[in-house]
This record gives C-alpha cells, structure tokens and sequence, in this order.
C-alpha cells in the first residue's frame, strides 16, 4: 500500500493536480489526445503511446495491440493511481506479456482444439494454449500494430483504432476489417465500442484484456476487491478450460457473486471447477443476455481507497480471470514483481467455444453484417 501511494503522490504532483482534499473525482476536464514515441519493434516499427484525459480519467493507450498501458484515475480523496497492470517498456510487452490491457481478437478466449466448421467447411487455427486456440492464436490483435486517430466530439475525447485482418490470418477465414473506439467521456467513463466487417462467413469475439487493480498496480492482491455480478448462471469448464457445453447454476458455489463479495472469500474453496482455473478463470453467463445497449453487469471496489468500478455491456458473458497465472516472473509499470492474485480481468465477450457450442449466442458474421459491441467501464470513489 506505501509504495503505491508513494507512486500516487509523485505522479499527481509531476502534473500539477493537487494529490489531496479534490473531493470529486471527476474534476478535470476533456484534453486533445497527445502522442509520442513508447519504443520500437525490432524490426524499426514504432509504436507510439496516446495520451487522453477526460472527467477525471486519464488514459495512455499504445498503437501495439491497442494496449491500455496506463489508466489513472483518483480515490476518494482525489489521489491517483494506475489501476492496470501493465509495462513501462514495449520490448516486454512483446516478449512476455500476459495480454496486459490489449485488444483481444479475433477470437476471445479458447476455441477447443482451435477447430471449428462453418457452413460445412473446417477450419484450423492457429493453436498457442496447449491443444486450443486462445486470444486469437500465436499472432492474436493483441500482437498487431494499429492504426489511430484521434478525436474530440463534443465533450468526449477518443482514439479510433483500425486494423485488418488478412483472409487466413491465424487460420480465420475472411479478411476482417475492425474498428474499436476509445472514448473517455466527461463522467470520466472509458467506453470501448467494437465494430467489424467481413468479405466471408467467420467467427469474431473482440475483447479487452485489462487486468485491474483498483488499489494501483504494484500495490498487492486483489483479493479484498469486492465484486458483483449479475448472473445466475457460468459455463464450467474442462481441465482444458474449454466449456463442457452446460450453463450450470451459480447458487451454491463459489461462483455466486449476484451478492456482493470479496474475490478472495471462496478462492480457496477445493471445488473441482477452481481446481481446473487454478482459481478463477471462467465465463459468468450475464443475466441481462445479449443486449442492444450496454447494460450493467457488474461493480468491482476497492474498499481500501474507495475506487470503484462498474461495467455495462452489450454482450451476453464475462470471463473474470483472476490473476492466476501471474507467477512473480514479471516486473511491471511501478517497477515491482507481479505475483498471483496481483490483477483480475473482467472481459465482456460471447461465451469461449461458441464456434463448437451451437447452443450458445452465435459468434457467427457474414458478409454485410456489421458486427458491434460495446462495454462501458465507469468509475467513481
Ligand atoms: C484467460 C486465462 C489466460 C489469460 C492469459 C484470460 O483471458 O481466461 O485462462 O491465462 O487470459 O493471460
């Protein structure tokens, strides 16, 4: 906890807003978005970070992968932290990251044995997580180089982010056109809207793979976080992590979170289904189902600071990954050592191997159709 006040307090003064006694959170207002140099690939590529400020939030986003490298926003008493994990170098993004707050496309999560058989014809994808495909095979949009622009409209403040997918890329079929939107509103929401287009019938789940922290990154575990959601029901998983196909009830489990709890209360519960994850690592299946308009799903708060955050989506699940596989082998954005538990994902997507599960929502997109989605992330202290 020092050490991430610590970084707090010498962060808000470096840009001149008071550390203490703001009282509102969202006291600032919309900035046009400011880029620079992050690194380069080692092929010569650069990669540029934006900067963004609206409301309160303040946002640095990499055009490698779409990375959320940095999202700050104030506690209850108007200091700020950085509450994603992530790096401050691009050369450990590329070697060894976990999918710090990347784009995730074109497949979310894992497709079994990275097989699938659209319209009568099999496709095999690219295989990077044991037997299955996961985030989009070995060269996933998280891996990608996006185009951005920036823009102001009214008292938002966002980025465009554009990147084509090749016909066959990672085994996928069809040349997918994306653009996912960045907006930071003047409530200091960040909203991610996802739009794709494709000249053949394929599969798209995009997603965004921040790991939170809402006590600042480098600060500890996660487990004191308290989290709802909205959902009666999760797709339990094989020993691969694949579903098994059954939208099993919540009640009773370690996996009821339609009252508020900490995230750490039943991890240690010996459920096989945790057993599987190595803690939390499943789809919950959103009571609201597949919406028209981002509908809230779910708050996670840090009672420590006071930061909350809630999120509203479209879409019909959310894998809540909790940190599992963080083993104390990286260094991240505050310079200490990330262990288990250190960050969660809250990923709002159709549920994992809806390629092969033709009873769950379609993942399905044909040409013509414009598939969208959109997640809203709120915070307040
Ligand atoms: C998955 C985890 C995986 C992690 C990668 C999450 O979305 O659910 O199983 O290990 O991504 O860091």
């Amino acid at each position: 906890m020092d050490m991430s006040r610590r970084t707090v307090i010498a962060g808000a003064a470096a840009t001149g807003i008071a550390a203490a006694g703001m009282g509102s959170a969202h006291a600032t207002g919309g900035r046009k978005p400011v880029k620079s140099l992050f690194g380069k690939l080692a092929d010569g590529t650069k990669v540029y970070s934006w900067a963004l400020e609206n409301g309160g939030t303040r946002l640095k986003v990499l055009s490698y992968g779409g990375i959320v490298q940095s999202l700050e926003v104030p506690d209850r008493r108007g200091r700020y932290a950085n509450v994603s994990l992530g790096f401050d170098n691009i050369e450990d993004y590329v070697a060894k990251s976990p999918y710090f707050g990347a784009l995730i496309g074109r497949y979310g999560n894992r497709i079994g044995k990275g097989r699938f058989t659209l319209d009568g014809k099999a496709h095999q994808l690219s295989v990077n997580d044991g037997e299955n495909s996961l985030h989009g095979g070995a060269q996933g949009f998280d891996k990608r180089v996006w185009d951005i622009e920036p823009f102001t409209k009214g008292s938002d403040v966002g980025l465009y982010l554009y990147y084509t997918s090749v016909d066959g890329e990672m085994g996928y079929p069809g040349t997918l056109k994306t653009k996912v939107t960045y907006t930071l509103t003047r409530h200091g929401d960040w909203r991610i809207d996802y739009e794709a287009t494709t000249d053949k019938a394929t599969v798209v789940n995009l997603t965004s793979h921040v790991y939170w922290n809402l006590a600042g990154e480098s600060s500890g575990t996660i487990y004191d976080h308290e989290l709802s959601i909205a959902a009666s029901r999760y797709t339990p998983v094989d020993s691969g992590l694949i579903p098994t196909g059954e939208l099993a009830r919540v009640w009773g489990t370690p996996f009821d979170f339609r009252r508020t709890k900490t995230v750490g209360e039943d991890i240690r519960v010996p459920h096989q289904q945790l057993l599987y994850g190595k803690g939390i690592d499943h789809n919950w299946v959103l009571d609201k189902g597949l919406t028209a308009r981002p509908e809230h799903i779910a708050t996670l708060r840090d009672p420590s600071s006071g930061r909350t955050l809630k999120i509203a989506t479209t879409e019909p699940g959310l894998q809540f990954y909790s940190g599992n596989f963080l083993d104390g082998t990286l260094v991240g954005t505050g310079g200490t050592v990330y262990r288990q538990g250190d960050g969660l994902c809250l990923e709002t997507q159709h549920f994992p191997d809806s390629p092969n599960k033709p009873s769950f929502p379609s993942t399905v997109l044909r040409p013509g159709q414009t598939y969208r989605t959109t997640t809203v992330h709120s915070f307040s202290a």
